[in-house]
């Protein structure tokens, strides 16, 4: 199993991170949900859980986002929790393509990136590899979620 590195955190987006990562968003019980999904590490073990209500027109009304683990997992599973609230399916479906495409340093857009809000500050963990995919995590259940649904709705 490779070692996973820390992560030295500094400066406002460092800030930013920490401060989801002390204290997460939306941890709260969603009832009845629409979609849900779970994915873990298996280098580390560490989890994220996800459950979505949609509002009847697509739309996230309510999200739980739970996770356990490193700062980055628990930060990008917090921070992606704020952005979904109101979202449509299709909006969800290309912030994730573009939030995937700044971790793996593709070229975005500005006005792309401005759309992820704070996940912005995720892109100092592109300086450490092996831990990209502590931030990708929540988002790779979140397509599962999506596909699932879909397949759900054909
Ligand atoms: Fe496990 Fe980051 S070290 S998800």
């Amino acid at each position: 199993m490779p070692e996973i590195p820390d992560v030295q955190l500094g400066g406002l987006y460092g800030d930013r991170i920490l401060e989801h990562y002390r204290n997460p968003h939306n941890r709260g019980p969603v009832a009845e949900p629409d979609l849900e999904a779970h994915e873990f590490n298996p280098f580390c073990g560490d989890r994220v859980d996800l459950f979505l209500k949609l509002d009847g027109q697509n739309r996230v009304s309510e999200i739980n986002a739970d996770s356990d683990g490193c700062s980055i997992i628990q930060a990008s599973t917090s921070m992606l929790s704020d952005l979904l609230k109101g979202k449509t399916l299709e909006e969800i479906a290309g912030l994730s393509s573009t939030f995937r495409s700044m971790m793996t340093g593709k070229d975005v857009p500005p006005e792309a990136l401005a759309g992820l809000g704070e996940l912005e500050a995720l892109q100092v963990v592109r300086r450490y590899p092996v831990r990209i995919k502590c931030a990708l995590l929540p988002w790779t259940a979140l397509e599962e979620a999506l596909e699932a649904y879909r397949s759900r709705a054909a």
